[in-house]
């Protein structure tokens, strides 16, 4: 009786730490309880064993009770004192960033038609960013990329120097090196240029690459495969059209427009009355960008197999942030890239 009032005292002190008591009491090598035990039966005639076995566990389940009570007295305390007539805290509930949700949708519309998906580095050498796709050492076309360029670099040779790659078409050529033809790849990723901050320009913006490769490629499959694939994205009454441009890595190049998908090709001021939308360019790849790949890998000890007797292939790039600022009605760039959760959370 001494026994188990003493521990009930304890049990029903103020602050009373059940963890403790647990150990202290209950522990198994070093218990009270254990101790207890010990020495009564130790000391025990063998015809009264029994009966002090039963007292024993009776004092044990009448201890383990009390403190089976405190645990329950003290949920009670716990749940009364929870004020459920207080206002909720919201958790604010993250969303997928608008211009990733669109990269994703155009990958998918391309990884439908077989294609898969490839990415490359943002910080880039000369030699991808350019060279290699037939930007000569100190040709004009390298002026349209408004490049940022890493500093100190002047010590190496110019196709090593690094900057920060200005489209996705340098994964074409690290794609090419590393695999063989037949090719049907598309590259989203960030690029970067140097642009002053406006509404409709940023130094870093996003691109969605495509590259296919194959034996008997033309430009009529260039044309299928992109009318079918704007068609899928933004919806089936979209018509294309293809103008003359210019790339250095292919040829012929061409300009891509949709018809306006805010006034279906009356004219609106979206598409400044023309009823025509500026979306993507592209081509068939220039012969010179498979000669570079040829060449590059035989230095690094692989085959020549891009040959152009034998295959032949288109690639088109399109930039994924008008894309998505005229899908969502978004006017300014730098919104995107803010961080601004007002905005963001519209997304969620
Ligand atoms: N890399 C080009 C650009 O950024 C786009 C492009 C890609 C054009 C592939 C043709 C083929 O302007």
């Amino acid at each position: 009786a001494a026994v188990l009032a003493d521990a009930q005292s304890t049990i029903a002190s103020p602050g009373f730490d059940a963890e403790a008591f647990r150990l202290e009491w209950l522990g198994r090598k070093q218990g009270r309880l254990k101790q207890l035990s010990d020495a009564w039966l130790k000391t025990a005639p063998v015809e009264g064993k029994k009966l002090i076995g039963q007292r024993f566990n009776a004092l044990k389940e009448a201890i383990e009770g009390a403190l089976e009570n405190a645990g329950t007295g003290t949920a009670k305390v716990t749940v009364s004192s929870l004020d459920i007539t207080l206002p909720g805290t919201t958790q604010p509930v993250g969303a997928e960033h608008p211009l990733v949700k669109t990269m994703a949708e155009i990958v998918d519309v391309f990884r439908k038609m077989g294609y898969s998906t490839r990415l490359g580095p943002e910080v880039e050498s000369d030699f991808y960013n350019f060279e290699s796709l037939n930007f000569p050492p100190n040709h004009p076309a390298r002026d349209t990329q408004d490049t940022l360029v890493i500093a100190d670099q002047e010590g190496k040779p110019l196709r090593e120097r690094l900057l920060m790659r200005t489209h996705t078409s340098p994964v074409q050529i690290r794609s090419m090196l590393m695999e063989e033809p037949p090719l049907r790849l598309v590259i989203p990723g960030k690029v970067h240029r140097n642009d002053e901050s406006d509404a409709t320009h940023s130094p870093v913006f996003h691109q969605v690459e495509g590259l296919c490769v194959d034996t008997n490629i033309t430009f009529s499959d260039l044309k299928g495969t992109l009318d079918h694939a704007m068609k899928a994205f933004f919806g089936s009454s979209v018509k294309t059209r293809f103008f003359p441009s210019f790339f250095p890595f292919t040829e012929p190049s061409a300009d891509v427009q949709i018809s306006c998908i805010f006034c279906g090709g009356k004219g609106c001021r979206k598409c400044k009355h023309s009823g025509w939308i500026e979306l993507l360019g592209c081509g068939m790849v220039d012969p010179n960008v498979f000669e570079a790949v040829n060449q590059r890998r035989i230095e690094l000890g692989k085959d020549p197999v891009y040959d152009t007797s034998k295959i032949s292939g288109f690639a088109f790039g399109m930039g994924v942030d008008r894309i998505t600022m005229m899908k969502y009605g978004i006017s300014d760039i730098g919104l995107l890239y803010s961080g601004d959760n007002r905005f963001l959370e519209q997304f969620a």
